[in-house]
């Protein structure tokens, strides 16, 4: 998602004069778009934020301005900080940016320039319908679509609902228009965002013939025609019924990979957490996407160290684990966030067994995923050609419909195909094959 409001700002930019840089040392403004998630993000955020006020040094008219979710969770006491910092942008005004880098670019040609810096960090009615371009990087074959903004879960280990304010969603209409000026830009896949996706236009749309908002924006987004693929992310359990399971059986578009955060596999730390559902209802609907689509593949976010953890709540998790044998999976060690409620709880859990946990974890991941490529070898597989590889003269990449990443001798003209692929050996991270 921060990738995606950053791509939105870049647009907004390059639509008003600015021209972005390949390399940072040549830029004279640098914009750093922040995570509130766990500490360490924002502590790299204020690392980097350091680092590059050497660059007044040399350049008073050097510009730094520091955007998103650790502006809104800090606010203006992030200048005690960092003074030299020029704007400070909360999550509902990133489209302002371009007004606000104008008013500071002009005020540097003055005689006598003001100093301080400009701040905003309010909440903005209609601010989701602002994340919209795309004119920075255009004809990438997969494309990101912010759908809403906000967070109306209270996880009691999150800072998000402080930081991105209250669920709003954008009409259906838009995204679809957004997506169709895409794909006759070259896009061939689209990843839907939000927060919560499956919570996509609760209060603002109704249900049609019991489809929720959200099944009824894959509907329409599958009837774009040179549109192959839809993705989305992130599902919540407790929101994902029925009528987007049964999706997967109408909707060949949508890709057989659910991303579905289930954060601990015990009943005890899952009330802690204010999750509502239970690892029974998790599989279970494992499940039921299995016997819909029979080789879904699977992802999901995981916090270890949850304050009270104890060694059966983890081994349940490890379970769980086991049972889905997720092909991806983000693992995160707990990370104290002030202002939420489990940031009081006394019990907190020694870093030595998060971080054992987390290998522990890290380590099964290894292992399923080395299983899930080493048994495409020999498969063909239909596969949407994304661009030249990282490495290898005339290699090119594209991911399986289940998101494995294929490396495979190829050409520019086969960009934005689907292709089909023989997969003949495999790594932990993607597979290798020839076209067929
Ligand atoms: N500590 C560790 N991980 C966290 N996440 C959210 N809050 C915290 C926290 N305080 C993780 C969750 C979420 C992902 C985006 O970040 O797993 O799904």
């Amino acid at each position: 998602m921060n990738e995606r409001d950053s791509d939105a700002v870049a647009s907004m930019l390059v639509n008003r004069g600015y021209s972005m840089v390949k390399d940072e040392d040549d830029a004279d403004i640098v914009l750093l778009n922040t995570c509130s998630v766990r500490e360490q993000a924002e502590q790299k955020a204020i690392g980097k934020a350091g680092y590059l006020k050497r660059r007044k040094r040399k350049n008073q008219n050097f510009i730094i301005g520091v955007m998103g979710c650790m502006v809104q969770n800090r606010g203006e006491k992030l200048l005690d900080q960092l003074p030299d910092v020029d704007l400070l942008i909360g999550t509902q005004k990133f489209h302002h940016v371009p007004d606000y880098l104008d008013s500071l670019v002009a005020d540097r040609k003055n005689e006598t320039p003001t100093p301080s810096a400009i701040i905003d960090l309010g909440e903005e009615e209609g601010s989701q319908n602002t994340i919209v371009g795309h004119d920075y990087d255009i004809k990438k074959v997969t494309s990101f679509v912010s759908i809403m903004q906000g967070c109306n879960m209270s996880c009691s280990f999150c800072i998000v609902p402080k930081t991105r304010g209250e669920e709003r969603a954008r009409p259906i209409q838009s995204i679809v228009d957004e997506v169709k000026g895409l794909v006759e830009k070259g896009t061939r896949e689209v990843t839907l965002l939000g927060q919560i996706v499956t919570s996509y236009g609760r209060r603002e749309i109704a249900f049609k013939e019991s489809k929720s908002p959200f099944v009824q924006l894959l509907e329409e987004l599958s009837e774009i025609e040179d549109l192959k693929r839809i993705r989305f992310t992130s599902p919540h359990p407790r929101g994902f019924k029925d009528d987007l399971v049964q999706a997967y059986k109408r909707l060949p578009k949508l890709c057989q990979y659910v991303h579905l955060p289930v954060q601990s596999g015990s009943n005890d730390i899952l009330k802690a957490m204010n999750r509502p559902y239970t690892r029974e209802r998790y599989m279970q609907l494992i499940d039921e996407l299995k016997e819909v689509v029979p080789n879904m593949h699977f992802s999901t976010d995981i916090i270890v160290g949850y304050p009270g953890e104890t060694d059966e709540d983890f081994a349940l998790t490890k379970k769980l684990f086991d049972y889905v044998k997720f092909d991806m999976a983000f693992i995160f060690k707990y990370s104290q966030r002030e202002g939420t409620p489990a940031a009081d709880i006394e019990d907190q859990i020694p870093k030595k067994i998060k971080e054992a946990r987390n290998q522990e974890l890290l380590a099964a991941l290894t292992s399923y995923s080395n299983a899930r490529n080493a048994s495409l070898i020999g498969t063909t597989e239909e596969i949407l050609v994304e661009g030249p590889a990282k490495k290898g003269e005339g290699m090119y990449v594209g991911r399986t419909k289940g998101y494995r990443k294929v490396v495979f001798p190829g050409n520019e003209r086969l960009v934005g195909e689907l292709i089909n692929v023989k997969i003949g050996s495999s790594t932990v991270t993607s597979v290798s094959g020839t076209v067929v």
